[in-house]
């Protein structure tokens, strides 16, 4: 009896996991695939062919998100024909979650999204990246650059030199620049036992996150111990109204499934030396970027500043470079989701891209 009882309950979690892992509209479940990439990670993707004429676009998520951060565009391009490809990040949703943070590697995670992109016989992509995704895009056109026709960055752009100060210098400057350590909550996410207390605090995450009131993320958010001592306080604030309830409960429902463990490599990279390790192998030749891109930039995210991106992006940039500033905060695809939405339209029809078959 007992047992038949667990196997109940163990079927409806495993069921509810599968279902948030492809069951979300406007996505269409039939169209996601799981690859097993060279490196022997599994990736769970989207992928929604191009009509005709129409380029695919390649869209990468950010922490502490999956795919499912991308609806509004996904439910927009898909629409009007244009091909998708938007993956599960390594440690999110239904892709690998190793625990070692030299998998999370900047190099290796670009090409799991090479292996994807041949799997889908993909070769001129417009790439748009948010946040770490990014990041990720930045590396990308580093390292692959003959994949994609163009860049779209959204509230983040690395350089390949962004990581040479190492973090606690990184973090004296931002302080003696702007008052406070931009990247301070950097500690906190890569110290040992923070994925418990995160998990026991999920609430606090996504209210931080997904915040209304952005400047509180000066005090509250961004200075070294502030995070740590919000979340572990379970402290609340008024989140934004980009994100519906709904939405938000899909949210905190699939990162309590995928655990803090794995997502948190993204930033011990960034605390140990293993990110700019492995910048160094950047060619020098592709530090640049000879493609048209696109940045679109949150005037209100006080940590990811807008400020620095435009003066990377101005250096970096070598073709044309299309700037729109929005009055948000850092989930520009959210918040300001139509604006974005047919920015990226009217930037992507005019790029003119060939598209052959
Ligand atoms: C979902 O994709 C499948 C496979 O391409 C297609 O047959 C089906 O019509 C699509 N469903 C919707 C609602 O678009
Ligand atoms: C993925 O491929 C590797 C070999 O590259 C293999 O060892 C591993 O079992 C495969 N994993 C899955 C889940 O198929
Ligand atoms: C950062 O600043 C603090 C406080 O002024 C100082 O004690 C520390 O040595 C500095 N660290 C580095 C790496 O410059």
């Amino acid at each position: 009896m007992l047992s038949r009882v667990f196997l109940a309950l163990s079927f409806a979690v495993a069921s509810l996991a599968t279902s948030l892992l492809t069951d979300l509209p406007p996505f269409n479940s039939s169209l996601f695939k799981d690859l097993n990439v060279t490196r022997g990670l599994t990736y769970h993707y989207y992928a929604s062919p191009a009509d005709a004429g129409k380029p695919t676009l390649v869209f990468l998520h950010g922490f502490p998100s999956s795919f499912y951060d991308w609806r509004h565009q996904v439910s927009f391009f898909q629409d009007k024909g244009y091909g998708l490809v938007v993956p599960d990040m390594l440690g999110y949703g239904g892709t690998a979650k190793p625990l070692d943070p030299e998998a999370y590697a900047p190099s290796l995670i670009s090409k799991d999204i090479i292996d994807i992109l041949d799997a889908e016989g993909l070769q001129q992509s417009v790439l748009i990246g948010h946040d770490w995704g990014a990041k990720i895009a930045s590396r990308l056109a580093n390292y692959f650059p003959q994949y994609f026709s163009s860049y779209a960055f959204l509230a983040g752009y690395t350089g390949p030199d962004s990581f040479a100060l190492p973090y606690p210098e990184q973090n004296n400057l931002s302080r003696a620049v702007l008052g406070y350590e931009t990247f301070g909550y950097w500690d906190f996410f890569s110290s040992e036992g923070a994925d418990q207390i995160i998990l026991a605090n999920l609430n606090s995450l996504f209210d931080i996150f997904f915040l209304k009131d952005t400047v509180l993320t000066i005090k509250d958010f961004a200075p070294l111990g502030a995070l740590g001592d919000f979340i572990r306080n379970g402290r609340r604030v008024t989140p934004g109204d980009f994100v519906t309830p709904e939405e938000r409960a899909i949210e905190v429902e699939l990162l309590r499934q995928t655990g803090l463990a794995a997502p948190l490599n993204w930033y011990k990279i960034l605390t140990t030396s293993i990110e700019s390790d492995d910048d160094q192998g950047i060619p020098s030749e592709n530090a640049v970027l000879n493609q048209p891109v696109f940045f679109g930039t949150a005037l209100r995210d006080y940590v990811g500043i807008a400020a620095t991106f435009i003066a990377a992006l101005l250096q970096d940039s070598k073709d044309t470079l299309t700037i729109q500033q929005y009055d948000s905060g850092h989930w520009v695809m959210l918040e300001v989701k139509d604006k974005v939405n047919s920015d990226l339209l009217q930037w992507i029809e005019g790029l003119k891209l060939d598209v052959e078959f």
